[in-house]
């Protein structure tokens, strides 16, 4: 069935020129807001994956990588991420010997021992 009593919208000039001055400026709030919104769920996405990541350590490591007995499992909280992601990378590339940690760091992409070092690291 055909409408014929469809509603017709009409602007009238004055709320139509207010449009076309008021339209930028919202236009600009509204993506400056959608932007700052996308780059802070990113930033929680990214601590959350390193935090998951991280808690395959934590078994052994200790939580955060702070171990109850750091005389017997090294604190990986104490050393620089860059000096984690060394090791991390010898153990997965077969540069460095070990018990387990071999075994360990090739489950891991290069990225993910990257973002695991970031989080374990000492701040
Ligand atoms: C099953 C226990 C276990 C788990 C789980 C474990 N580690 Fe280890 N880690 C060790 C042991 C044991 C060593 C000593 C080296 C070896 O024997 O492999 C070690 C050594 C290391 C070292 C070298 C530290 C140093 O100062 O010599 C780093 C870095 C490390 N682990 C990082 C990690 C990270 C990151 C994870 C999680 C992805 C992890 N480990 C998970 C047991 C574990």
């Amino acid at each position: 069935m055909i409408r014929t009593n469809a509603p017709v919208f009409k602007t009238t000039s004055v709320s139509a020129a207010l449009i076309k001055v008021a339209m930028p400026g919202l236009c600009f709030v509204t993506m400056t807001t959608i932007l700052l919104s996308t780059s802070f769920a990113q930033t929680s996405a990214d601590h959350l994956n390193q935090s998951l990541l991280a808690a395959s350590c934590a078994n052994c490591h200790g939580t955060d990588g702070k171990p109850a007995s750091p005389a017997v499992m090294p604190a990986l909280s104490e050393q620089k991420p860059e000096d984690l992601l060394a090791q991390l990378l010898a153990y997965r590339n077969g540069t460095q010997a070990g018990t387990i940690m071999p075994q360990i760091a090739k489950g891991y992409s290069e990225e993910q021992l990257k973002a695991i070092a970031q989080y374990l690291g000492k701040k």
